[in-house]
């Protein structure tokens, strides 16, 4: 088969990869594609929003199958035009994208179906945001309707702070229409759970549940990233809990997606909090995340590419999907500055690594000198062991052979989670 996956982070790394493993995929084609990768797949210098370019490239060279992984693309109807074209896709198409791409048609959804999830407002205007803050109980938590990088979202103790990321976003548009509309949402507790989850628009098959570590700060300080680390399984989701999920939000999401027209099909991501009040969705994504993907997908045992052709053709229930028992950790490598300004072109130097250590390129590039700094992600070092421990504990020692001026880690991926295993016991 002739593959071609769109996007060019760590996520895209580590889904071709995998990808690239199976003997069935005789051509791997990444656009645009990113250091690391020409190892693995051949990268095509085209941008992944640009929806000419991609499906002109798909029909000059034969794609059998297209995978579709960042939202901007998904949103702007990626899926819908390659389908057009006769292209089978892994990815939802426009109208189905929207579970990411507008938060008040994800909460509306919610609301209608009787998915638990956190009680909000949406709001249109500056004005009518102000007046409900003001009101309003504290904290409380303001998210730009759009798509925004995964930095939409403001938690708000003050009226001041609530104060400001209204004017951020309506006012002064710091993620354009985006910020048109907002909804003001109740604070949630708990401890985060992210579920990746293939599906064909009628069965959900869930992969292993996971964490991921938001902030740049350690013990969850500091502005939102894009993600600093993941471990997987996620110990605070147990099989009960699982259990609930797929029975009062998983199956229930997914078929009032189809019940309203747009069944959804690819990989959905529901962002989970496990509150006093059982599990609640703070968020949708109409794809894989990112880390969460790199750090699942290799304790996945049956072929990825199974799972994803079995969500375009509908036979999710009948394919096996399966994953190991053991445990991954995840533990990104930034540039300095990060998520703020930051140097790119660093010289990057990797050191004696174990062959067991995976290491997805996220940002990177490859001179005639070597690999360099190409983004603020710039790595990820990855561990698949028997433990939770293990995996955390080999993942930091490889880590520490990685260097490039200005680096920066989170300390303390997978502590949360191990302090509650040790808990348990
Ligand atoms: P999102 O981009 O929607 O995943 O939100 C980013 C982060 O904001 C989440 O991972 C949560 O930690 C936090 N968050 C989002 N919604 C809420 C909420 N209703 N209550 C508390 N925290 C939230
Ligand atoms: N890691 C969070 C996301 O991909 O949205």
């Amino acid at each position: 088969m002739r593959i071609m996956v769109i996007g060019g982070g760590g996520r895209e790394y580590g889904i071709a990869k995998k990808l690239s493993e199976d003997p069935r995929v005789d051509k791997l084609f990444v656009l645009p594609g990113g250091g690391g990768m020409e190892e693995f797949a051949e990268c095509v210098p085209i941008k992944a929003t640009d929806l000419e370019g991609v499906c002109g490239f798909a029909s000059e060279n034969e794609i059998d199958f297209a995978v579709v992984t960042p939202d901007d693309p998904l949103a702007m109807g990626m899926a819908d035009r390659l389908r057009a074209m006769g292209v089978p896709c892994f990815g939802p198409n426009k109208a189905a994208a929207r579970i990411e791409s507008s938060k008040i048609f994800a909460k509306e959804l919610m609301k209608k179906y009787g998915v638990p999830t956190a009680s909000a407002v949406s709001l249109y205007s500056a004005g009518e945001a102000r007046e409900y803050v003001n009101n309003a109980e504290l904290p409380l938590v303001i998210k730009a309707d759009g798509l925004a990088l995964g930095k939409g979202v403001f938690i708000c103790r003050t009226r001041e702070e609530a104060e400001d990321a209204i004017t951020e976003l309506m006012d002064n548009r710091l993620f354009g229409a985006s910020g048109e509309r907002v909804l003001v949402e109740e604070f949630l507790e708990g401890p985060e759970v992210t579920v990746l989850s293939f599906t064909d628009g009628k069965t959900v098959v869930p992969m292993v549940a996971s964490m991921d570590h938001k902030t740049i700060g350690e013990g969850g300080t500091g502005p939102n990233t894009g993600g600093m680390g993941v471990i997987a399984p996620n110990p605070f989701y147990t099989k009960e809990i699982a259990a609930e999920c797929m029975e009062r939000i998983f199956l229930p999401t997914v078929n009032a997606m189809a019940e309203e027209g747009c069944p959804f099909t690819g990989c959905l991501y529901f962002g989970l909090m496990l509150t006093k009040n059982g599990p609640k969705v703070i968020e949708y994504n109409s794809r894989f995340g990112d880390p969460e993907a790199q750090t699942v997908l290799p304790l996945m045992e049956t072929p990825l590419l199974d799972a994803m052709l079995a969500c375009e053709s509908g036979d999710l229930a009948e394919t096996p999907v399966r994953f190991s028992d053991k445990a991954a950790c995840c533990v990104v490598l930034v540039s300095g500055g990060y998520p703020g300004k930051y140097q790119k072109g660093l010289p990057i130097t990797f050191g004696e690594l174990d062959e067991k250590t995976l290491v997805v390129h996220a940002g990177t590039k490859r001179t005639e000198d070597g690999y360099v700094t190409n983004g603020g992600r710039v790595l990820n070092v990855i561990r698949v062991e028997d433990t939770l421990e293990e995996a955390v504990r080999s993942a930091y020692e490889e880590a520490e052979k990685i260097s490039f001026p200005g680096v920066y880690m989170r300390r303390d991926v997978g502590k949360t989670a191990i302090d509650a295993l040790a808990e348990r016991d």
